[in-house]
């Protein structure tokens, strides 16, 4: 099977349903409850350990395109099946999380562009010896907890309403240099996605656009800092190899804790729920 390009995604997205009816099934279970009750799920062992590396990335890549669209996020290199493992990088770049071992806070993939993606999968190839737990905190618990107070109401409004600068990685911005910085300006919740976050991009946009960092911003999102990483509202589990973690990038935040382990390997496919020409 050739990993089709954006262009001829179509035809081969109805030969594998259409070849594939379990694929297709188990696709279609996936999406129904991601835009239920549930902003992620887990698949603790998806049974394709046995195979190797590229043929694994097929698989996952089949599966994805079972569920939707599978997108490139590099502007330049147009890849969509990316291994997520540390790696050196060209002088200049600023690294983001699929490329270090640092701690990656609660956040939503790709909230630096206008339309992110409706949903990613994360499958674990070698989970990391030690740390590098997985964090889920769903979107509409955090509407909540802010709708029970009345700071939390208005900070919930303003950032319902104001658009905020978010950074765009330098591996993803056209140009890939440091010195050419790209932002999205996106409100953090919205109907659709309901809500996009992530601190370092919006602190590196805020940074670059100075006018947004307003004294009404900064308390805003102090206030919704107070509420993201509440410890009894983040589930927390160890993915093993083989398993499978797939979530609603809309509606929920994902993040993993620091890892020490330079052999630790996921595979990232990011999936959009509408063709890529509408
Ligand atoms: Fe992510």
């Amino acid at each position: 099977m050739t990993i089709a390009s954006l262009e001829n995604a179509a035809p081969l997205r109805a030969d594998i349903r259409r070849e594939s009816p379990r694929l297709a099934d188990l696709a279609d279970q996936i999406a129904e409850e991601l835009e239920g009750r549930y902003s992620a799920i887990v698949v603790d062992r998806l049974n394709i350990d046995d195979f190797d590396l590229n043929t694994k990335r097929r698989l996952l890549y089949a599966l994805c395109l079972a569920l939707g669209w599978p997108t490139p996020t590099d502007k330049v290199g147009r890849r969509i099946i990316w291994d997520i493992k540390s790696r050196p990088l060209p002088k200049g770049q600023v690294s983001t999380f699929s490329e270090n071992m640092a701690e990656a806070l609660l956040h939503t993939d790709t909230q630096y562009f206008p339309h992110p993606e409706r949903y990613t999968i994360l499958y674990v190839v070698k989970p990391a010896q030690e740390g590098g737990i997985s964090m889920i905190r769903d979107g509409r618990h955090i509407r909540e907890a802010l709708e029970q107070t009345e700071e939390g109401a208005w900070a919930l409004s303003y950032l319902s309403t104001n658009k905020l600068p978010f950074r765009i990685p330098t591996s993803y911005t056209a140009q890939r240099r440091q010195d050419i910085p790209e932002f999205t300006f996106a409100p953090i919740f919205s109907d659709r996605p309901l809500i996009r976050y992530r601190r370092d991009t919006l602190e590196a946009g805020l940074a670059g656009c100075p006018e947004y960092r307003t004294a009404e911003a900064k308390n805003a999102l102090r206030i919704l800092e107070g509420v993201l990483d509440s410890a009894n509202d983040v589930l927390t589990t160890s993915l093993p190899a083989d398993s499978v973690l797939i979530t609603n990038n809309h509606e929920g935040l994902h993040g993993r804790t620091e890892f020490d382990d330079p052999e630790r390997h996921l595979i990232r496919i990011r999936i959009s729920d509408v063709p890529p020409s509408t």
